[in-house]
């Protein structure tokens, strides 16, 4: 799977997004060492707090079906009813979910449009990561 067939089906995973009270969608594709691509979408409550974020979605499904190791995610997000047109970046709280199963290069597309993304890296994005290593 290239990084733009990546790409497209986070766009798509946008589609399943259930935020009615943002309206903003959010679609992730995670692609395991496998091979293997797991999708998610942001899953918001009216209670506010139990919302989830697209790239936390596609992490939790992937590793409950067993996977651990990851190649790249993309990401992509914007509000409903209108055309992407920017970037999004991973909240603090999903860099520190990465942070548990990724190494420091682990890929990360942030999607523009179909044709446009960003390329990163966890290292990037969250440097000097609390790991399970400081609590060995
Ligand atoms: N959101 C994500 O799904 N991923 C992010 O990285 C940032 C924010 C969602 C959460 C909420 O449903 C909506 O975007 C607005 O914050």
């Amino acid at each position: 799977m290239t990084d733009r067939e990546l790409c497209v089906l986070a766009i798509k995973a946008m589609n399943n997004s259930y935020s009615p009270y943002s309206d903003y969608r959010v679609g992730a594709a995670l692609m395991s060492e496998a091979g293997k691509v797991y999708t998610g979408c942001n899953i918001e409550n009216s209670a506010f707090s139990p919302t989830c974020c697209a790239e936390r979605v596609a992490f939790f499904k992937a590793i409950s079906e067993g996977e651990r190791s990851f190649l790249k995610i993309a990401i992509a997000g914007g509000k409903k009813g209108e055309a992407l047109n920017e970037t999004i970046s991973p909240c603090g709280v999903c860099r520190q979910v990465m942070a548990e199963f990724c190494k420091p290069d682990f890929k990360i597309l942030l999607v523009k449009s179909e044709n446009e993304y960003t390329e990163t890296t966890l290292a990037q994005l969250l440097p000097l990561a609390f790991s399970g290593d400081n609590i060995k």
